[in-house]
């Protein structure tokens, strides 16, 4: 009797691991004894301005946190001048980046990309069943606004277009008489501002002007939630609800909850932690600027990109791997070895200008 046949996995997912190798979206830490300087993940280096262990104190953790989330939303609506109906809570960006694509694709329809940028908006896609056409950025990593409207053209399947502002990894901002150009495209355009809180400046404008625009961040970075996994949404209002709709409803758990709350009652807290972030940005990329075998961009995020050569790449990796030091290598189409270096505090900073010249030398 033949036996009937048993698929495992969804058929496009054998491919995945062929098509991601060599890329992470994780880094590996190095091995390494003494204290490692973690500059590889954009996190903030200091613990967040609220109190924490008094936030825990108060939770009742044998009961489900609100799904709703109806206290956390509408602080974040009131914050953004928008309606509490459009606003959507997810488990980091990283969820709602994920639903936006499960709700928006069918399967074997594309999203627009503009490479480089964050890599999940392709993994995403590609675990999903989707497929990805790349628009990539020009010389100065900014976007492609007529490569956009051409990809849009010749793909009739093109749903969905993040953009991401700043842009991760390259600092870069797209300001808003960019993003108007692209307006009357049949897609949907998420503007990922999870860098928002160190450029201070939104596309969120133009939820006003397309009912097809919406923007996502995240309480990781600037706030310094990272562990606790709290992004955001502002969403045309029929997108929010079904986000709100589909997703797992306690995917946002009671800790995470509360904190975001904090941190939103006190926003004043984090300005000078901010200023201190950019002012220590600035120290990194003008001494990085006189480092002859490196590209510095400007950044209006907490991270810089350099593009660098091979041999660079080779003395720096091994000299950052003794310091104990890591960083994130990435693809450029402009460069052979390129990388993307978070801010940290002021001593990771020095300890990592040093390598450096060490590698420099
Ligand atoms: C551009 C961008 N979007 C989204 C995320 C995910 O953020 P979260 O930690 O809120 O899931 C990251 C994290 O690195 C990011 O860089």
């Amino acid at each position: 009797m033949n036996e009937p046949s048993f698929r495992r996995f969804r058929a496009h997912l054998g491919d995945l691991e062929a098509q991601w190798s060599g890329t992470t979206a994780v880094p590996e830490a190095p091995k390494f004894s003494g204290p490692l300087a973690k500059m590889d993940s954009n996190e903030n280096p200091y613990p967040p301005e609220i109190d924490m262990p008094e936030i825990a104190q108060g939770l009742v953790a044998n009961r489900y946190p609100d799904s709703t989330m109806e206290d956390l939303r509408a602080k974040i609506a009131d914050l953004n001048g928008v309606d509490p109906e459009c606003v959507v809570v997810g488990n980091g960006c990283d969820e709602i980046i994920d639903l936006l694509i499960r709700m928006t694709l069918e399967p074997g329809e594309a999203i627009l990309n503009c490479p480089p940028t964050f890599i999940m908006y392709q993994r995403f896609t590609e675990i999903f069943g989707g497929t990805v056409v790349a628009v990539p950025r020009d010389r100065e990593y900014q976007i492609d606004v007529e490569g956009i409207r051409v990809a849009c053209e010749n793909n009739p399947g093109a749903r969905l277009l993040f953009l991401c502002s700043p842009n991760n990894p390259t600092g870069t901002v797209t300001p808003p008489r960019l993003v108007e150009k692209l307006l009357d495209l049949p897609l949907w355009i998420i503007a990922d501002e999870t860098y928002y809180s160190f450029a201070g400046k939104t596309l969120a404008p133009l939820l006003a002007k397309s009912d097809r625009f919406g923007v996502v961040r995240s309480f990781s970075k600037g706030y310094g939630l990272a562990g606790l996994r709290v992004g955001y949404g502002l969403l045309p209002k029929d997108l929010a609800r079904l986000i709100r709709l589909v997703r797992p409803p306690y995917s946002v758990n009671l800790l995470a909850q509360k904190a975001a709350e904090e941190v939103l009652d006190h926003l004043d807290r984090w300005e000078p932690r901010f200023a201190s972030i950019l002012s220590e940005r600035e120290r990194l990329r003008s001494a990085l600027a006189t480092v002859p075998a490196l590209r510095v961009l400007p950044s209006e995020a907490n991270f810089l990109f350099c593009e660098s050569s091979r041999q660079f790449k080779e003395k720096l990796e091994s000299v950052l791997q003794e310091e104990g030091i890591s960083i994130r290598w990435l693809a450029s189409p402009y460069s052979e070895a390129a990388f993307r270096v978070s801010v940290g505090t002021q001593e990771e900073n020095g300890r990592f200008l040093r390598a450096v010249e060490r590698a420099a030398s």
